[in-house]
């Protein structure tokens, strides 16, 4: 039977309509997550995820070194574990040498993109980013660095983009205005959010978005507000995991995210954005052992090891039982590549930029 027609006979349509590269309502979207337990549309919508992921990127599997190089934050998102309220966060940076020292072992072990990753410390003054950046893309200039810092400027923005920034990071949370106030404190707000998004997309930075699946107070409603705005916002990059709770956080109670509905709109994401570099997260791979290779069996195409030293990593504690703190960087890319190996894929020692 054609894809076509078994859709037809189950009487579904917005699959259909996702798969032809129609746009989706709101409604459109919700009826499609409401379908995300049904086997046969996951069967569908994930044969079409992969294949789509192979005609633009083959069975290569991007790999970033990810540096998480301070964990000071000024910021107080309610779910995260290094918010600035919580005190009980050992905290740590590291010295513009220890990054570099990270830079040169992940060189050696065939990383071509590095993503510094840090909370919104402002220790870290624009011009001490702006002088990290020139110094790792002078030292490695066949290499992409990426930038996880958090609201800035336009002027910021643009400061590190001259400096040599290539992409940017920034996961908009939530999409929906009322699920966003329950997540993060007043002084922040979405629409900031977006316009930092906004303003790296017009100064040429490939920007990545994306969203915690299963946080307090999503529901299918708040999931097709946020892919309604993947859709208006077309990032080159979407990085999505489930929301695990922390500890020390309000909600330390909550129940994780499911790895299934993980699954299925990361199918649905490679859909919408055909191109998007989409990583197998850290948080799939700790609330399920083999979840990275499930993630990259439903479409995505990035991993993301850790660089840090390890005496820093357990302190990156942005949720509970994260994989990976107690390895060296050589055991995490071995370890990976193996995993990849183990579904069919195969891990590249390249840049790894967006398909135009
Ligand atoms: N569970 C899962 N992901 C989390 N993040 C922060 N806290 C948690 C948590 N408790 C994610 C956010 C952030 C990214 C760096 O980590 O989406 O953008
Ligand atoms: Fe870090 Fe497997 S990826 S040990």
């Amino acid at each position: 039977m054609s894809k076509k027609s078994s859709l037809d006979s189950l009487g579904f349509n917005p699959a259909e309509k996702l798969i032809n590269g129609h746009t989706l309502t709101k409604v459109e979207f919700v009826e499609l997550l409401k379908e995300s337990e049904n086997p046969e549309i996951r069967t569908i919508l994930t044969e079409e995820a992969v294949r789509l992921r192979k005609v633009y990127y083959g069975d290569k599997v991007y790999t970033r070194g990810l540096i998480e190089f301070t964990n000071y934050c000024k910021n107080n998102c309610y779910y995260c574990g290094i918010r600035c309220g919580n005190k009980n966060a050992g905290r740590y940076r590291m010295s513009q040498e220890e990054i570099l020292d990270c830079c040169e072992n992940g060189y050696g072990l065939g990383f071509r993109t590095f993503v510094l990753q840090g909370g919104e410390d402002p220790f870290y003054t624009d011009e001490r980013m702006a002088r990290i950046i020139r110094k790792i893309k002078e030292t490695y200039p066949d290499c992409a660095l990426t930038l996880s810092i958090g609201e800035k400027s336009y002027d910021s923005f643009r400061l590190f983009k001259e400096a040599g920034a290539d992409r940017y990071l920034l996961r908009h949370e939530t999409a929906d205005e009322a699920h966003y106030r329950k997540l993060h404190p007043e002084n922040m707000s979405l629409s900031n959010r977006k316009r930092c998004l906004y303003d790296l997309k017009s100064l040429g930075y490939q920007v990545g978005a994306g969203f915690m699946v299963g946080s307090p107070g999503q529901g299918k409603e708040e999931l097709a507000e946020d892919l309604l705005f993947l859709s208006e916002l077309q990032p080159q990059m979407v990085g999505i995991g489930p929301f695990i709770p922390h500890h020390d956080t309000r909600f330390a109670e909550e129940e994780a995210g499911s790895v299934d509905l993980t699954l299925f709109l990361l199918s649905v994401i490679r859909i919408l954005l055909p191109r998007a570099l989409l990583p197998a997260t850290t948080a799939l791979g700790t609330i399920d052992p083999e979840g990275r290779e499930k993630g990259l069996l439903a479409g995505a195409n990035v991993v993301m090891p850790n660089l840090s030293p390890v005496k820093n990593r357990k302190q990156y504690d942005l949720y509970d039982n994260k994989i990976c703190t107690g390895e060296e960087a050589a055991e995490c890319r071995g370890c990976l590549a193996r995993r990849v190996e183990s579904v069919g894929y195969r891990l590249v020692n390249e840049r790894g930029d967006a398909c135009e």
